[in-house]
C-alpha cells in the first residue's frame, strides 16, 4: 500500500514504565488456516478466540464466497464447512492485505472444479506469487498472473502428486503444496530448507488428516476428508512481540501474557527476548490440537539491554518480529545487526527500507544492507514523524520506539495495525505507564 493513502494520525507520548497482564487476541496465521480448513470440512467447527485482525477476515470473507457459512456467538466463530467441494465465486475473492490468505487459498482451490480469481490490494497486488505457482503447477494446475503478481486466476485441474524442495523458507509455500497435495492422486512429499511455522501440520491433523513426517520430508496423501473441530486459538506470538519488546525499555517492567501460543516454530522471539536481558518465565504451559499454549511473565534484567547478531535460520523464524526487534536496537547498549533478511523486502512493505527511514527520522543512526541492517546501540531517539506505509507491524514497531524517545512521535498510517491487531494502541494505553 502507498503511504500516500495513509490517513489515521497516532500520537504516542513517551512512557516511565511498562506493566500489566494480557489475554491477547487468536494468532493470525493459526486463524488462517482454521478458517480454510473448517471452511472446507464436512460439520460445523467451533473456534474460540479467533483472531480479530483484518487478514484471517479475508480468509473467512473469501471461505464463505465459496459456499461455507460463518456466524459470530460471543466469542465462538462457528464455520460450517463446504464437505470439500468449493462453489465457484460469482465475484473474486478478495484478499484484501493478506499474502497468507492469496497463497494459502490457491493451494486449496487448485483442484476444485471452476475458474477462482484472487485480487488483493495494492501492496498484495505488487508480492512474488511465482513462488506458489510453480510447485502448484507442476502438479497440474493451471495458475494466471500479471509478471508473477495478482490478480490471480486459478482454474481448477485434476491435481498430481509431487515430491518438492522448498527452494526459499516459506510456510505459505508449504502450506499451498500440502493443501493441494490434500486433494492430488498420489502422495505429496515435501522439505524445506529451513524449518518454518508448522501451524498448517497441526491444523491438517487435527481437522483429521493424516501427515507423516520422516526427518525433514513430509507426505501427505490426496484425497483424505477433514472433519469439523472445536478448537481455541492461542494468543498471537508475533503481536506480543511488541509489548515484549516494549517491557525490555523499562527498569521495573513486568508483563504477564496468558493463553499464548508458543509453538516452538514461533517462539525463538522469546530466546531472542532473553539473549538481549529480558527475565522471561513461563508460569505454565499446556497443548492443544498440537499447538503448545502457556503463560509467560518477563521482567527486565537489571543489566539492562545487550545487542545481539541475528542471521540464518534465525532470521526466517523471527522474520515477523525483525521490525520491532529493529526498532528498539538504538536503544541497546550493544546494538542489533540483522542479516539474512531480504524477505522482509517482500512483505507488506518493504520492511528494511521502511525501518531504516523511521529510525532516521526518530534521529537515529543506521546503516542498511540488500537483507538486513547494522543497528548501533547507545542511542537516544528522538520523537518524529514516521510513516507506517500502511504496513501493520511498521506502525506497531514504531509506536513501542516512540516509547522511550524524547518527545512525542506521530504514527502516519496508524490503522494499519488492524490488518493483526485492531486492539493494539488500546492495549498500549493500558500497559504504559505515563
Ligand atoms: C505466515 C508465514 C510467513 C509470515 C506471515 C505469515 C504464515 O510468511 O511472514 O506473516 O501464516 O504461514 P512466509 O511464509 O511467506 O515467509
Amino acid at each position: 500500500m502507498s503511504s500516500a493513502a495513509s490517513s489515521t494520525i497516532k500520537i504516542i507520548a513517551p512512557a516511565r514504565g511498562f506493566r500489566g497482564s494480557l489475554t491477547l487476541p487468536g494468532d493470525k496465521s493459526i486463524s488462517h488456516r482454521y478458517a480454510m480448513l473448517a471452511g472446507f470440512a464436512e460439520g460445523t467447527s467451533r473456534i474460540a478466540n479467533f483472531s480479530t485482525g483484518q487478514d484471517p477476515h479475508s480468509s473467512l470473507g473469501c471461505m464463505e464466497a465459496m459456499g461455507a457459512t460463518t456466524t459470530l456467538n460471543g466469542r465462538i466463530t462457528a464455520v460450517t464447512g463446504t464437505a470439500g467441494v468449493l462453489r465457484t465465486p460469482s465475484q473474486p475473492l478478495d484478499c484484501g492485505n493478506s499474502g497468507s490468505t492469496m497463497r494459502m487459498l490457491a493451494g486449496l482451490i487448485a483442484a476444485q472444479q471452476g475458474d477462482f480469481t484472487l485480487i488483493g490490494d495494492e501492496s498484495l497486488t505488487v508480492r512474488p506469487m511465482e513462488r506458489i505457482r510453480k510447485p502448484l503447477t507442476s502438479m497440474g494446475a493451471r495458475i494466471d498472473l500479471t509478471e508473477g503478481h495478482a490478480p490471480m486466476i486459478v482454474h481448477g485441474a485434476a491435481l498430481q502428486a509431487i515430491d518438492f524442495d522448498t527452494p526459499i523458507p516459506s510456510a505459505q509455500v508449504k502450506t499451498a503444496v500440502l493443501f493441494a497435495g490434500l486433494q492430488a492422486s498420489g502422495t505429496t512429499s515435501l522439505s524445506e530448507s529451513v524449518r518454518t511455522r508448522d501451524h498448517s501440520e497441526h491444523a491438517l491433523r487435527a481437522f483429521g488428516a493424516k501427515l507423516t513426517r520422516e526427518g525433514d520430508r513430509l507426505r501427505i496423501a490426496g484425497g483424505q476428508k477433514l472433519h469439523a473441530i472445536d478448537a481455541a486459538v492461542p494468543g498471537d506470538m508475533s503481536s506480543a512481540a511488541f509489548f515484549l519488546c516494549a517491557a525490555l525499555l523499562f527498569e521495573d517492567s513486568n508483563l504477564v501474557l496468558d493463553a499464548l501460543g508458543m509453538n516452538p516454530t514461533r517462539s525463538a522471539l522469546l530466546d531472542v527476548v532473553h539473549a538481549l536481558g529480558g527475565v522471561v518465565k513461563v508460569l505454565d504451559v499446556g497443548e492443544q490440537h498440537g499447538e503448545m499454549v502457556g503463560t509467560i511473565q518477563v521482567n527486565r534484567s537489571p543489566h539492562g539491554l545487550k545487542g545481539i547478531d541475528i542471521s540464518g535460520a534465525l532470521s526466517a523464524q523471527l522474520i515477523d518480529e525483525l521490525p520491532v526487534l529493529a526498532a528498539i536496537g538504538p536503544y541497546t547498549k550493544d546494538g542489533i545487526r540483522i542479516r539474512d533478511a531480504k524477505e522482509l523486502r517482500i512483505k507488506e512493505s518493504d520492511r528494511i527500507a521502511l525501518v531504516v527511514k523511521n529510525l532516521r527520522a526518530m534521529g537515529a543512526e543506521v546503516v542498511e544492507h540488500d537483507d538486513g541492517m547494522d543497528i548501533p546501540g547507545g542511542q537516544t531517539l528522538r520523537g518524529g514523524v514516521v510513516d507506517s506505509g500502511l504496513d501493520h507491524r511498521i506502525a506497531m514497531a514504531f509506536s513501542i520506539a516512540a516509547l522511550r524517545a524524547e518527545g512525542e512521535t506521530e504514527i502516519h498510517g496508524a490503522e494499519a495495525a488492524a490488518v493483526s491487531f485492531p486492539e493494539f494502541f488500546d492495549y498500549l494505553d493500558e500497559l504504559a505507564i505515563r
